[in-house]
């Protein structure tokens, strides 16, 4: 076994900031008051976030790929069996449980920050796509940006507590890799860490959330009082 670079720089760059973010969005939802404007502003910086992750998720490193990780249910399968195996060897990359898991965080956040764009404080601001639709659609958006965020702090805390059961059932350590990048292993290493093409995909990451939240959206009709 040799210590390997798995995870690349903006994987694990994208993941600490999508933890700063969530935990933003929930305290300027729920403990901050007049805080609106900036679950705004980081809503949109969660969703560029997300958008870069499914861009690096098509031509970013190896671990970082869909590709790699997103697996059919017979290897679904094969590792629930070893799930309880103390000495099951550990997975390079996300293992085939993890994979699926990823893909299930990534949607509830996809959805929970679209919906964002929906919403209303109900004094003062209108999320960006407010005006755009009718009274069924801003109802559902609002019952989803409700409910996907009941069900991602379950989510998540099944994710901390997955961890924890790797660190000390199986004696896997996974959140010092997502810090440093390495893990002991027998699988290839990334060759790099693509840091000039992370950079072109957070521009252009950058310029579509500007597209859709600055450009695309009419302005908002100022109501006149006489
Ligand atoms: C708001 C809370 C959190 C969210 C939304 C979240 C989300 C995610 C996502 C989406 C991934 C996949 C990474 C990728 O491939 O891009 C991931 C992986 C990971 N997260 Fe979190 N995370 C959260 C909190 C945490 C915390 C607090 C820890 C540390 C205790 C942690 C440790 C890890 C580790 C170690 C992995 C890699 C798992 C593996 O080796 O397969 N996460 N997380
Ligand atoms: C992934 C990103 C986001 C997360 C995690 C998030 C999370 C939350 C949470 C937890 C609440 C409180 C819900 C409740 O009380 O049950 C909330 C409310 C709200 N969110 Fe978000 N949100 C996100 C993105 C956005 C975006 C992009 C916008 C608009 C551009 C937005 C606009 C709002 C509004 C207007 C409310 C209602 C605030 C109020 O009650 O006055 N959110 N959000």
């Amino acid at each position: 076994m040799q210590r390997q670079l798995i995870w690349d720089i903006p994987t694990r760059l994208f993941h600490w900031l999508l933890v700063l973010s969530i935990v933003a969005q929930y305290a300027t939802a729920e403990w901050m008051d007049n805080a609106t404007q900036w679950h705004f502003y980081i809503g949109y910086f969660t969703l560029g976030l997300l958008v870069f992750r499914i861009i690096w998720g098509i031509i970013g490193p190896e671990y970082a790929r869909f590709s790699q990780f997103v697996t059919g249910p017979k290897q679904v399968i094969a590792y629930l069996r070893t799930l309880f195996d103390k000495n099951s060897p550990s997975v390079a990359g996300h293992n085939p449980l993890g994979g699926w898991f990823v893909i299930v965080m990534l949607t509830l956040l996809i959805i929970q920050a679209i919906s964002g764009l929906f919403m209303t404080d109900d004094i003062f601001l209108d999320g960006p796509y407010r005006a755009m639709a009718d009274d069924s659609t801003l109802d559902v958006m609002n019952t989803l940006h409700h409910l996907a965020f009941d069900i991602l702090i379950w989510v998540i805390a099944l994710h901390i507590a997955a961890i924890l059961f790797y660190a000390v059932y199986k004696k896997q350590k996974l959140v010092p890799a997502m810090l440093h990048g390495k893990k002991d292993t027998h699988s290839p290493a990334i060759k790099s860490s693509k840091l000039v093409l992370a950079l072109i995909v957070a521009v252009l990451s950058a310029a579509a959330l500007y597209y859709a939240i600055d450009v695309l959206p009419p302005e908002p009709e100022i109501e006149e009082y006489f």
